[in-house]
């Protein structure tokens, strides 16, 4: 049976998310689903692009070498992750480890970069080794947020957008858990990074401590095939909240500490109580993905937030971006 045959026997099916499962017994080696025929990978696009994430089931993704193809296979050219917030570690070139905070956290749900000036348009996830218990990677759907979220507080972030600031320290290890400037932007160049920040950010200066830089965003997009209105921020992240991140909201604590905030695009406060009906809506659309080894999820960041559950053991996730 040659790969082509055994990748015919894949079915479709949509739901949240689409699957695209591989009859058969499980492969004892890599299958890639990077070899889809022509006809596979119009069905994969037309779910992506109605259903916002497709997730690949029985195919026998293991190690960063099996994911690094996969990944490339199915987005094309890779991109790194510059001006992303996370400890991120990177496994092999651009592809990453999806691990995120510590195990016993929920990583809430967030699109990726969605405070920064680029974003991807597609994360590619493998799952090489599921968590002891828990830890699935969490989906929620960006069109149904919007829907279920009050008239005035989705009216509120589509006309007004989003700002977010960040103040960074020059060298890793601060206390606060906030990575460095050299850390976020993958560079030492002061010139290199102010170069990028002052032709990509709204404001980009040098302080006493660091890096101190605003971006003002949409807070929603109109995506998918049908274009209708998606959420698309993380203010309910990066607003005041000093249990998770530190907050630098106020123009006292912008320049005498590190940390993150978000204001409304305009530069108004974003209510507490805004925030609060936003992370209960989220919590409310959340659907787990359970992972099964070798599983491999496609995600339109721009529809589809994600986010993790806690775990134990030792959970093996990937994540390229494009
Ligand atoms: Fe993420």
């Amino acid at each position: 049976m040659t790969t082509v045959d055994m990748l015919d026997s894949i079915t479709f099916e949509a739901g949240f998310p689409a699957m695209a499962r591989r009859q058969g017994e499980a492969p004892g080696t890599v299958d890639l689903p990077a070899n889809l025929t022509p006809e596979q990978r119009t069905a994969t696009r037309e779910l992506l692009d109605t259903t916002g994430s497709v997730l690949f089931r029985g195919f026998g993704v293991r190690t960063v070498d099996d994911f690094e193809r996969v990944a490339q296979g199915l987005l094309g050219e890779l991109a790194p992750y510059r001006g992303g917030d996370s400890p991120r570690q990177a496994g092999k070139g651009f592809v990453f480890n999806a691990a995120g905070p510590s195990p016993s956290r929920l990583l809430r749900a967030h699109n990726e970069l969605s405070y920064a000036p680029w974003h991807p348009t597609t994360l590619c996830f493998a799952c090489g080794r599921p968590a002891d218990e828990g830890g699935a990677t969490t989906i929620i759907d960006g069109h149904r947020v919007y829907q279920s979220l009050p008239a005035e507080i989705r009216d509120a972030f589509r006309t007004k957008g989003v700002t977010y600031i960040q103040h960074l320290p020059d060298n890793s290890g601060d206390p606060s858990g906030i990575k460095s400037w050299p850390e976020t932007f993958e560079t030492d160049s002061r010139e290199k990074v102010m170069e990028w920040c002052q032709s990509s950010y709204t404001s980009a200066e040098w302080t006493d401590l660091g890096l101190l830089t605003t971006n003002r965003t949409p807070g929603t997009l109109a995506v998918g095939s049908d274009h209708r209105e998606a959420w698309f921020n993380q203010a309910h992240i990066w607003r005041k909240d000093e249990s998770v991140t530190p907050d630098v909201t106020t123009m006292d604590r912008r320049r005498t500490r590190f940390g993150y905030g978000a204001f409304f695009g305009d530069g108004t406060e974003i209510p507490a109580d805004c925030i609060d009906v936003v992370g209960q809506t989220l919590i409310d659309c959340t659907v787990p993905v359970n992972w099964e080894a070798g599983d491999v999820l496609l995600v339109d960041n721009r529809a589809v937030m994600h986010g993790r559950l806690p775990f134990s053991g030792q959970r093996e996730v990937f994540v390229a971006f494009a």
